[in-house]
């Protein structure tokens, strides 16, 4: 469903150097046109990476604050992030809920004010190992849904990445049957309380160890809808070829 979408999650990585070298091998390398590819750099480097990388990769934020701008040291504001030309924001990352503490309504919040200012956001989702282990990956993933459907006004603009936390940095990749299983529930969840159109039409991507190796097996799954990548978004050849998995 919709056209297959690759983000690359930088996190808190590189330097000028470094990403200076990023942009220019993702620059160079062949891109599959059909396929909406974004990118994440830390928002220091945003400007840097805006005004150098190919126009067919668009430029996402990693976090954004929950409302205009003003007394909220530290945070950095959605009209900013559209200031610098960025189209996306990471919101629910794994990293944000678990190491920073963030809540399904605090994320709920943001995502509601971005997509107001027309920046569209990867909603992120995924389970803990304890709770796949409990039974619970279908609960903690309705949860955190339930929490962006109360929030989002529309969700033109959104892609769902389903990130389980094992999966995240671990190099244990999800089966692609265990990816698959998730992203039909989760399809089934907003069917169910969206709406149908809703569900055909929205991207679920799926993130967690996802590499040039095991991504064309990924790819391959109806429901699994493109990526997003962490450690492997680091290296362009790499990066270049997951974009490229698209069937
Ligand atoms: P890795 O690809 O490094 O496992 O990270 C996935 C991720 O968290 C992307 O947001």
């Amino acid at each position: 469903s919709g056209k297959f979408f690759v983000g690359g999650n930088w996190k808190c990585n590189g330097t000028k150097d470094s990403i200076s070298k990023l942009v220019s091998d993702l620059n160079s390398a062949t891109l599959e046109s059909d396929v909406d590819v974004v990118v994440a750099p830390p928002f220091v480097y945003l400007d840097q990476v805006k005004n150098s990388l190919t126009e067919q990769i668009e430029i996402a934020a990693q976090n954004c604050w929950t409302g205009k701008g003003g007394a909220f040291t530290g945070e950095i504001s959605v009209e900013q992030l559209k200031d610098l030309g960025c189209k996306w924001v990471v919101l629910g990352h794994s990293e944000r809920r678990h190491i920073l503490g963030e809540n399904n309504e605090f994320i709920g919040k943001k995502a509601a004010y971005a997509l107001s200012q027309n920046l569209g956001v990867i909603a992120c989702i995924g389970e803990l190992l304890e709770e796949r282990e409990a039974g619970k990956t279908f609960d903690v993933c309705f949860q955190q849904m339930k929490a962006f459907a109360d929030a989002v006004p529309s969700w033109d603009d959104v892609v769902i990445a389903y990130e389980p936390v094992w999966a995240i940095g671990t190099g244990k990749v999800a089966t692609p049957e265990q990816a698959q299983e998730v992203h039909v529930a989760v399809r089934d969840w907003l069917s169910k309380n969206v709406s149908a159109e809703v569900a055909s039409k929205t991207r679920i991507i799926y993130g967690g160890s996802v590499n040039g190796g095991n991504c064309a097996e990924l790819a391959k799954k109806e429901d699994i809808d493109g990526f997003l990548v962490g450690g492997a978004s680091l290296k362009g050849p790499e990066f270049a070829t997951i974009i490229n998995s698209v069937t």
